[in-house]
């Protein structure tokens, strides 16, 4: 079988790198004859007046063409006597770090392209880092458009210098400098009869000979599970890919999170039979007696990755939305999904520079190192040590889209420690004794809708019907328990935050919880919900109208906000999501006092 190579070709706008590629796949008559004829064609149109462009064979989407520049990732496949090649070719422009980034984490080598009329720029050193972040260690740098500079050794040589200097600064494990014309053809295919200074191989030949160890191999053995088979109830078996390493019939395996042993029955490779697979292969495997194995857990051998909730993460932000730290997503770590939130931030890295820059927001293009908090024990592993385990996507819980991707830099070791300790007397308990059902009424809405109000007519009620009641006020616990935070929308994450696990503690203690906060947002609200937990989470969503609100302006500071005196004020400056779904709707901009609270009483009927 012949070796695959996964490589990605960086470069900006102008420095060539379709027309490196194309010209590669044309010289070594990798395309095919109706490809062929459509270039010529295409040419005629073209930027090199009848002379074949060859970037057009690689620019596969037509927005590209016709803006000049390439905006996605375009895959290739090619085959030559030695190899077979996938290759990404990704835009090096700066908005489109995204882009380059997913090319890079599929990619084992990096081509990246340098103009050496220009020489070595910022994107050069972008590049590189983006490269490097996404755990690729082998590096050709192709010095293009030396016929530009009349084939000049010493220009050359400069260069290469300063490109072994920059990579001082980087974990690589191979480096090939060249020098090329992408439009000439010079020592792409083959060596250059224009420099015969240069002593290497051409990029293609550097390509098809160049040793990406084989090292997950000698790595421990590794399988993350992505189903579970059970055809019949004889069978039991767990598919995956294995990550790294082999396994063999008779091995041991741990089974991860719950650390069970067992030994290997029997495996699968495509439904045959094989006493062995290696890293790579699809495999669905036997164990010898039962275990707590579902999609998600990781069966081990030789390795033992942590199991742990919180992990500290390099980010690249995807989304158009920004981050910023308490905000919550999914987390996607080898098959297994689970809520998680982004505890803070801990700083920015310029792409360019790779300056460390404090930060409370991270927009789209932006790196940061990042602390993340997951809901449950997972299974992960630092990415420089398993690509597998390591490398992570947040996915946002609303959209589904993928938000970020990153990079497991190391767990934190302060969850590892902590256990859950399991108390004698229980919530139910505590809740039978009081003869209630613990519940959070959740109130939402805009400061002066009438929360703090109704909430405290409700209670009273309760009080009376004999409930053990407490009541969460915003304005109450932002004197106390959170006069830390303010109202910028990192300091509302966390104010929302810490009164849902309060109220959870209340509920715990049996009580039934009133909560009036303004809460505007609704990730929020829905982290609240399952802080709290779906079933004892009630929301009520006061939806008086803003001009009501502003008319009553009990505060008096509706007024002072639009006057351009408090920041960031609720429904002047700052938004409110308005409940798309709430258990219970009042609006208290008509009828008296007496009448809501009854019809909220009404509607809480079924609840307690
Ligand atoms: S929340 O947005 O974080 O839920 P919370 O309910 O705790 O807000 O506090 C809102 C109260 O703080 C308001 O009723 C008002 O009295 C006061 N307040 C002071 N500054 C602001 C502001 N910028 N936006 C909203 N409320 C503010």
């Amino acid at each position: 079988m012949k070796s695959l190579l996964k490589f990605i070709t960086c470069g900006s706008v102008d420095d060539g790198k379709s027309t490196l590629i194309g010209h590669m796949l044309y010289d070594a008559k990798l395309i095919y004859a109706d490809q062929e004829r459509v270039l010529q064609l295409d040419s005629r149109l073209g930027s090199r007046e009848g002379m074949i462009d060859y970037s057009l064979l690689l620019d596969g989407l037509m927005a590209e063409r016709e803006q000049g520049i390439t905006i996605d990732v375009a895959y290739r496949y090619f085959n030559t006597e030695k190899r077979s090649f996938i290759v990404a070719d990704t835009p090096g422009h700066e908005e489109y770090t995204r882009n380059m980034a997913v090319g890079a984490s599929f990619a084992d080598l990096a081509v990246i392209l340098a103009d050496a009329s220009q020489g070595i720029l910022v994107q050069t050193r972008r590049h590189t880092r983006i490269c490097s972040l996404m755990g690729i260690k082998h590096f050709v740098f192709a010095i293009n458009k030396m016929d530009l500079v009349h084939y000049d050794k010493t220009c050359f040589c400069r260069l290469e210098r300063e490109l072994k200097k920059l990579l001082v600064d980087f974990d690589y494990e191979s480096l090939y400098v060249l020098p090329v014309s992408a439009t000439e053809g010079d020592n792409i295919t083959s060596r250059s009869q224009n420099m015969p200074w240069f002593t290497g191989c051409s990029l293609l030949e550097y390509l098809e000979k160049i040793d990406i160890a084989q090292e997950s191999l000698e790595k421990g053995f590794c399988m993350p599970v992505q189903r579970v088979s059970r055809p019949n109830h004889t069978f039991r078996g767990f598919q995956g890919q294995v990550e790294s390493g082999k396994v063999h019939t008779g091995d041991e395996v741990t089974a991860l999170p719950s650390g069970e042993k067992a030994r290997v029955k029997s495996i699968l490779v495509a439904d045959k039979e094989s006493g062995t697979a290696v890293s790579g292969q699809p495999v669905t495997l036997q164990l010898d007696r039962e275990v707590d194995v579902s999609r998600g857990c990781v069966l081990v051998n030789g390795m033992a990755p942590p199991v742990s909730s919180m992990c500290t993460a390099v980010l690249l932000w995807m989304d158009d939305s920004v981050l910023v730290a308490g905000k919550n997503y999914y987390i996607k770590a080898g098959t297994r999904t689970a809520p998680a939130s982004v505890m803070n931030i801990k700083y920015k890295i310029d792409v360019n520079s790779g300056e460390h820059i404090p930060a409370e927001r991270l927009y789209k293009n932006e790196i940061a190192v990042c602390d993340i908090s997951i809901s449950e024990k997972i299974v992960f592993d630092k990415f420089k040590e398993n690509k597998a385990l390591g490398g992570i996507v947040l996915i946002d819980r609303v959209t589904n889209m993928t938000s970020a991707c990153g990079m497991i830099e190391h767990s934190l070791r302060r969850s590892d420690n902590l256990t859950w300790h399991k108390m004698d007397v229980g919530r139910k308990d505590r809740a039978e004794q009081k003869g209630q059902k613990p519940k959070t009424l959740w109130f939402t809405g805009l400061s002066g809708s009438g929360k703090s109000t109704l909430a405290n007519e409700v209670e009273k009620r309760l009080f009376a019907m004999g409930k053990h009641t407490m009541l969460l006020d915003g304005d109450n616990i932002r004197m106390g328990l959170n006069k830390n935070l303010g109202f910028k929308e990192q300091d509302r994450i966390e104010n929302i935050r810490r009164v849902a696990e309060t109220a959870k503690l209340m509920n715990d203690a049996g009580l039934v919880v009133l909560t009036a906060f303004i809460s505007p947002f609704a990730q929020d609200r829905r982290n609240a919900r399952d802080i709290i937990g779906g079933e004892d989470f009630i929301e009520i969503y006061v939806s008086t109208p803003l001009e009501v609100c502003e008319e009553r302006d009990v505060k008096g500071l509706y007024k002072k906000a639009k006057a351009g005196e408090i920041p960031n004020f609720t429904g002047v400056s700052s938004a409110y999501e308005v409940p798309a779904d709430p258990d219970v709707v009042i609006d208290t901009a008509g009828g008296s006092l007496e009448e809501n609270v009854d019809k909220l009483m009404k509607q809480l009927e079924k609840y307690l």
